[in-house]
């Protein structure tokens, strides 16, 4: 399994050691709120600026912001890897939204809510790099892992193998060794790991357990 840790729950007047902390993991994952799509608010593109200056890692940005197509280039300017929007921002515009960020040189991934039923994307599944299941409702970290974001893993998993589909399954929200074990069993292939990994003394050795769930 990939680890992506999500560092929202770190201490963020020590920034710099606590990404440090994370450099195990092969990707680092960057929660975008808006304060419109979700009450809250954390940070923009000038935090990808700040951490690409230390860390080599693939930046997973996850974008929970609403008009997400008017601001995936700034996402991939500052580094973004992989730019991951909701489907619930704007359904009508998530194939316009995925090719942007393919002409842009990246990635592109989508997320869907806890609420939302996965066969809405079903139009967009050749197209896709990734999709993010939310395993928690989008807009804090440290909530209890929803068990039916499994079946929407184990559905979609079946499909990449009948069909030869070529996305990633990444799971996000409540993950530790339990429920990333699930995740794995369902198909999953990348685990968004947040305030279970920052909690950890020995972060590195945690990457490193999580990783082989
Ligand atoms: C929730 C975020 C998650 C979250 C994960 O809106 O997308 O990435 O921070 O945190 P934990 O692992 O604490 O649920
Ligand atoms: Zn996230």
């Amino acid at each position: 399994m990939i680890v992506s840790p999500s560092f929202l729950s770190a201490d963020f007047d020590s920034l710099e050691t606590e990404i440090l902390s994370l450099s195990k993991a092969e990707w680092l994952h960057f929660d975008v709120m808006d304060g419109k799509f979700v009450p809250a608010t954390t940070y923009d593109e000038t935090m990808l600026k700040r951490i690409k200056t230390i860390s080599k890692q693939f930046f997973d940005c996850h974008l929970m912001i609403v008009e997400p197509i008017k601001h995936v280039q700034e996402y991939i300017d500052a580094g973004a890897d992989l730019v991951t929007f909701h489907y619930e921002a704007d359904p009508d515009s998530v194939k316009q939204t995925i090719d942007l960020i393919h002409s842009l040189g990246v990635k592109a991934g989508i997320s869907i809510k806890p609420a939302t039923d996965w066969q809405v994307l079903k139009p967009y599944l050749n197209d896709l790099d990734l999709i993010l299941i939310m395993s928690v409702e989008p807009g804090k970290g440290g909530q209890g892992f929803l068990f039916n974001s499994l079946d929407k893993i184990r559905n979609l998993a079946d499909l990449r193998e009948k069909h030869k589909y070529r996305y990633l399954l990444e799971v996000d929200g409540g993950v530790n060794f339990e429920t990333g074990k699930l995740v794995r069993e369902a198909g999953g292939d990348i685990i968004v790991v947040g305030s279970f990994l920052i909690n950890q003394k020995d972060r590195s050795q945690t990457i490193e357990g999580l990783s082989r769930v």
